[in-house]
């Protein structure tokens, strides 16, 4: 990996030091011209017509978002952002009263929001595996829950957004593949943080975002449908015009792959832009982006910990790039604040961004520091220094 060309391929390196990947990432350069490459030809032939001429780039966007996960085209949906990929999904488990959800106390905040929103409504049970000393999700528990409920839905978030965790989301996948049970995957963190194979996971679903290790813009995202899925003729709750036809007055029918979930109107550009960003992942090597972007956050770790007041707060078998502290005297937004005044850009989790986990690590919030591999060793030193330098202001 050569950092500096690619760097020198980021406009953002040279303006911050930017640790703010799990938010969203810099985009690099051809990302940035397909947007405005599209906006461009939107703007001088019209925005249906701009479509019907790149029609072979969006099919090629297609492939690569395919190739990233080791799928087909026909499994991938594009969508607005995750949540709207995993709503999609979840509104297509046809849930009936008594029925469970396993999932863990690590899932994303907005997904707990909804199991919770589909317990008043359905009346379902929502389940959460306990952890395991270690941290994370107890695999053992959680097949345990598996087989004795055989619930509707399991669902895991693959990396928390407020904490450095790394779920083993494909263990859960055997165990869900064993019993014939809908799986669904979160990897708004992890795609293009680390190499991800749908097979692997053995999931039905995974919803994922475009604007953060991906590197793609914001506005975007994709979800992986399984032909197992596809088969059982699980749709949305509310497909449009993109999503099925309507075949005669009383009768629609569902697109036969994972276009059903999407729907008609898409901003072009941020999804050409996302399949620029996957190719420019493929090529790069997703083995060598995780592990210099997890060397990075493991350097940054020790040199927190380091630190008269601050304690870092992650905790699993594996950690990802995501680097989590609380630091003393100091609230996590004007941690931030003072941070961003020294052009570094990083992001305050408050209690309800995670408030199983806050609670259990008896915080009020964590400063997110999230490196990506064109990060320099060099940058997470000014960022250390300078968290160094407000600790002893309030010490
Ligand atoms: C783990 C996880 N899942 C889902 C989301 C939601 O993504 P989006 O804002 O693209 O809907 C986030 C956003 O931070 C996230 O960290």
């Amino acid at each position: 990996m050569n950092i500096a060309e690619l760097r020198a391929d980021t406009p953002g390196c040279a303006e911050r030091i930017h640790l703010n990947n799990a938010g969203a990432s810099l985009m690099p350069k051809p990302v940035i011209a397909a947007i405005q490459g599209h906006l461009d030809l939107e703007s001088l032939v019209g925005g249906y017509e701009a479509e019907a001429e790149v029609k072979n780039a969006i099919a090629e966007a297609y492939e690569h978002v395919a190739e990233l996960m080791h799928t087909s085209p026909a499994n991938i949906a594009f969508t607005e952002h995750a949540t709207a990929a995993f709503v999609a999904a979840l509104s297509a488990i046809r849930f009936e009263r008594g029925d469970v959800i396993v999932t863990t106390r690590h899932d994303y905040v907005s997904n707990q929001i909804q199991y919770l929103a589909l317990a008043d409504r359905f009346g379902v049970e929502v389940l959460r595996a306990p952890n395991a000393p270690e941290g994370g999700v107890d695999l053992g528990a959680m097949e345990g829950l598996i087989h004795r409920k055989r619930p509707r839905l399991v669902s895991v978030t693959h990396i928390p957004t407020n904490s450095g965790l790394v779920q083993d989301v494909a263990a859960i996948g055997a165990m869900c593949r064993a019993r014939d049970i809908t799986y669904m995957v979160d990897a708004c963190q992890s795609v293009g943080q680390l190499p991800l194979s749908v097979e692997e996971i053995g999931c039905d679903f995974l919803s994922a975002t475009s604007r953060k290790y991906l590197r793609g813009p914001r506005g975007a995202g994709f979800l992986y449908v399984s032909d197992r899925a596809l088969d059982l003729g699980l749709e949305p709750m509310f497909p449009d015009l993109r999503g099925a036809d309507w075949i005669a007055p009383d009768l629609y029918q569902p697109a036969p792959d994972a276009k059903r979930f999407e729907t008609w109107e898409f901003a072009w550009g941020l999804v050409l832009a996302t399949g620029v960003a996957a190719r420019y992942a493929l090529d790069l090597g997703l083995e060598e982006i995780r592990d210099r972007a997890w060397e990075l956050a493991a350097q940054l770790r020790v040199s927190l910990a380091a630190l008269d007041g601050v304690r870092v707060l992650d905790h699993g078998a594996q950690l990802s790039a995501t680097v989590t502290a609380s630091v003393r005297g100091w609230s996590p937004p004007d941690l931030v604040r003072e941070l961003r005044r020294r052009r570094i850009n990083t992001t305050g989790q408050a209690r309800i961004d995670a408030v199983i986990d806050y609670d259990q690590k008896n915080v009020d919030g964590a400063l997110r520091v999230s490196p990506h591999y064109f990060n320099t060793p060099d940058e997470l030193e000014t960022l250390a220094s300078a968290v160094h330098d407000l600790v002893s202001s309030r010490l």
